[in-house]
């Protein structure tokens, strides 16, 4: 059995914009062969409208494609999967230590700390709502069960508000979680996964952090060392680091950045 990873880019959005596309572009060829509108004035405005709206959605339905392709987990070189292994490279966790990952998906990054540490146990929680409707439980244990790794559980949880007591792992990580949660500080969510940390404890959380994501994040790490953590670092994972620049924005994933440290 292979494991089955899914796609960042929801199946049902890449379905919705091609079928939205075609209707588009049906209507756009009956408007201009048929011009069924009393006036030509209005069936050019309408002409005009329908062009723009199919260009548009013509246009995110191959992002959507090509973007499938690049994060596909068994693609040659995946881009999902160098991003994982990358940011896994990061999470340390204790012989018989414990590691949370925030928004587990698939269960990818969880499974991927939890071989690089095999005498730790990894908890995965999601709150697995419609937007990602591929991602659930049963796919995270099966593939678990795929790679062969038993030393991972995964729960049902909430980023905003996680169902673990203060001071709870030794590592926590997350990987493109926290810039999907519409309307939440993306700092207070960050300071959220930091408080279930151990004093100690080590993170590598990477997200979209954008100034327009999440506000001054060097004033954020200055914060958290006033707070007493201690070598917290910003990587940026473009640049060639993990992906080049041209992926990075190609792939609409500018910004993406590690938060490394101890706390
Ligand atoms: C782009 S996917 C990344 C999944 C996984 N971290 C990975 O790297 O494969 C974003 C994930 O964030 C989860 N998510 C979004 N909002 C969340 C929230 N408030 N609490 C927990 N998970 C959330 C989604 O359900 C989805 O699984």
């Amino acid at each position: 059995m292979k494991p089955d990873y899914k796609n960042w880019v929801p199946g049902g959005m890449r379905k919705s914009l091609i079928a939205v596309s075609i209707v588009l572009l049906i209507l756009l060829v009956i408007f201009l062969i048929a011009a069924p509108l009393p006036s030509l004035a209005t069936n050019i405005v309408v002409d005009v409208i329908l062009l723009i709206a199919f260009v548009v959605c013509a246009w995110f339905a191959h992002w959507c494609v090509i973007a499938t392709r690049a994060f596909d987990w068994n693609a040659a070189d995946s881009l999902a999967r160098r991003i994982i292994e990358g940011i896994a490279f990061y999470v340390n966790v204790p012989d018989g230590g414990t590691c949370l990952d925030v928004g587990c998906g698939s269960g990818a990054l969880t499974i991927a700390v939890a071989k690089r540490n095999p005498h730790a146990r990894v908890m995965g929680v999601d709150r697995w709502g419609k937007e990602y409707a591929s991602f659930n439980k049963e796919v995270c244990e099966k593939n678990a069960q795929a790679e062969g790794v038993t030393n991972v559980t995964f729960q049902q949880g909430d980023a905003t508000k996680l169902p673990f007591a203060d001071e709870t792992f030794d590592a926590v990580t997350s990987n493109y979680v926290y810039h999907n949660v519409a309307g939440a500080n993306k700092q207070e969510l960050l300071l959220e996964t930091l408080r279930t940390l151990k004093k100690g404890g080590t993170f590598a959380i990477h997200d979209l952090m954008t100034q327009h994501h999440y506000g001054d994040m060097k004033s954020f790490v200055k914060k958290l060392r006033d707070m007493g953590y201690q070598e917290v670092r910003l990587i940026p994972t473009g640049s060639d680091f993990i992906m080049s620049d041209r992926e990075e924005k190609k792939y609409m994933l500018s910004g993406s950045t590690l938060l490394v440290g101890k706390k």
